[in-house]
């Protein structure tokens, strides 16, 4: 808690389709850090997901499940609106390499912009999942590239499953 005695809640946004090891690592170490983090899921993107929403946020409870201060929700709209209904002071994003840092610079100066009370906080990952991304982990478990160690156990069953449907 702060000296107010408010909970200093952070918001780990993104489109988590699906979660990686990597995703893991961040809100493992956010957890520790804020009273609580809302791992929000982006709802509605453009991009077509591999999983649903819904499929996003079971593999996420159940990686965090017993975690009383890791919630899982979705958001719609500016990031910045969903983070003020929240009361939430801090937005937390990972950082693996210099090419994440252009795209991360602008979403956070923007975010400032919009909500200068919001602050964004950059973590990084433990460095063997610096390489891992949810897009090259759909590509090489599609192309039967072995992605073990890379995801939670439950998203590797997931993808399983929904390789077995789609054939
Ligand atoms: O996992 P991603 O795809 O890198 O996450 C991107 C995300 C969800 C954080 C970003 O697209 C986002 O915040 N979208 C919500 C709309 C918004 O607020 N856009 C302005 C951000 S500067």
């Amino acid at each position: 808690m702060t000296t107010a005695q408010t909970p200093r809640v952070a918001i780990y946004p993104g489109s988590f389709d699906p979660l990686t090891n990597g995703h893991v690592d961040i809100i493992e170490r956010g957890s520790r850090i804020f009273d609580s983090i809302v791992v929000a899921i982006l709802a509605n993107a453009e991009k077509a997901p591999l999983f649903s929403e819904q499929e996003r946020i079971d593999m996420i409870q159940d990686v965090f499940k017993g975690r009383a201060n890791v919630k899982v929700e979705t958001f719609n709209g500016l990031l910045v609106d969903y983070a003020q209904q929240k009361r939430a002071s801090v937005l937390v994003r990972g950082l693996r390499a210099v090419s994440d840092f252009e795209y991360e610079f602008q979403m956070a100066l923007m975010n400032r912009h919009l909500a200068p009370g919001i602050e964004t906080v950059f973590m990084m990952p433990a460095e063997q999942y610096t390489y891992i991304s949810s897009r090259l982990i759909k590509e090489v478990f599609t192309l039967n590239g072995t992605i073990s160690g890379l995801v939670p156990p439950v998203v590797e069953e997931r993808l399983r499953a929904k390789k077995k449907t789609s054939l």
